[in-house]
């Protein structure tokens, strides 16, 4: 728990960043009065780290211009605020806007049109809110994997959201968390043809896992056991959609197909033809399955787990 609270952002950075969504809100609206601005990503999904950047939304409704044109047009609208670094990067993959704030300090990007992440951003809010073990544990998972290099997209390994997501699998499992899309839907939305329905009303939810008494630490080591030993790699996909695993099969996920292999299978929540285990590759499966093992050994066996789960690899 004090590994926890170390990484928990203060009040003051938490009122610091509504005070920077106000204040890109306002420069924007000038310009796009029925846009709107949402905060998304750990900063909104309650497992944010203090000091991390601030991943932004911006929803608009522009018919004629491309992704781009509007990433051009939104650095041109911010150049009139009193910010720093204000880079379009209209390569990326996700086309965005970087921006340095230095009333606040804090660090921005903004993208276009991304819904569906603001619609996960809310489910994995909602789920923290069911069982007041789920924010420490995905916290600590996200530490050791931020420690041991193995939450970088780019070389093969995981992202944060898909840590998240395999703590509320694993917490699922352990009838700690119910499964919201399979309940009677009180929120409903479609993004881009994908159908986002869950019960969203969690406060009614309160003390649905009480009756497992397991411990932060215990689930923790269930969690690396689970990832070491337990989960069938070859057949198996992880889906917090159904709540439990589905086949491999039935998603016709069993083979490489393009840049997508498929060794470790973490359905998206809505997007569900998407994997969000697909950047890992032949040999970063073995790296993360060995980080895996060596955690479980450690939270076994070693006197110490708090420090050597955590050594900088
Ligand atoms: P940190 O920045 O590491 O603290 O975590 P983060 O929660 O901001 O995670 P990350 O940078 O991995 O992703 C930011 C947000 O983008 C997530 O919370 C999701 O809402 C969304 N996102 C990330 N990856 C994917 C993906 O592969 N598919 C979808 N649909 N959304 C994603
Ligand atoms: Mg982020």
């Amino acid at each position: 728990m004090s590994i926890f609270e170390s990484l928990v952002p203060s009040d003051e950075e938490i009122s610091k960043q509504k005070q920077l969504l106000a204040t890109l809100s306002r420069l924007i609206n000038k310009e796009w009065p029925n846009s709107k601005l949402y905060l998304y990503g750990s900063c909104a999904n309650s497992f944010g780290f203090s000091n991390s950047d601030i991943d932004l939304c911006l929803s608009i409704d522009e018919k004629e211009m491309s992704k781009v044109d509007i990433i051009l047009k939104l650095a041109h609208i911010l150049h009139a605020g009193n910010l720093r670094n204000i880079q379009a990067l209209t390569r990326a993959r996700v086309p965005i806007v970087k921006l340095m704030d230095p009333n606040t300090g804090l660090s921005c990007d903004i993208c276009v049109n991304n819904l569906l992440a603001v619609v996960n951003t809310k489910l994995l809010r909602d789920y923290s809110q069911i069982d007041k073990r789920l924010r420490p544990l995905a916290f600590i998972v996200k530490h050791w994997a931020k420690s041991r290099c193995v939450n970088e997209t780019y070389q093969g390994t995981l992202s944060s959201y898909a840590y998240v997501i395999m703590c509320i699998h694993y917490l699922q499992s352990q009838r700690i968390l119910p499964c919201l899309q399979e309940m009677e839907p009180t929120y409903y939305v479609t993004v881009d043809n994908n159908i986002c329905a869950y019960f969203d009303q969690v406060d009614k939810l309160n003390g649905f896992g009480a009756q497992c008494k397991d411990t932060l630490s215990r689930l923790l080591w269930g969690f690396f056991r689970y990832w070491a030993y337990a989960h069938n790699y070859t057949k198996d996909v992880i889906s917090i959609r159904t709540g439990r695993s589905i086949s491999k099969n039935m998603k016709d996920w069993t083979r490489r197909i393009g840049n997508d292999r498929h060794l470790i299978c973490i359905e998206d929540p809505f997007e569900t033809s998407h994997d969000l285990g697909r950047v890992v590759d032949n040999r970063s499966i073995w790296a993360l399955r060995e980080e895996f093992e060596r955690a479980a050994e450690i939270l076994h066996l070693d006197p110490n787990p708090n420090i050597t789960l955590f050594e900088p690899y």
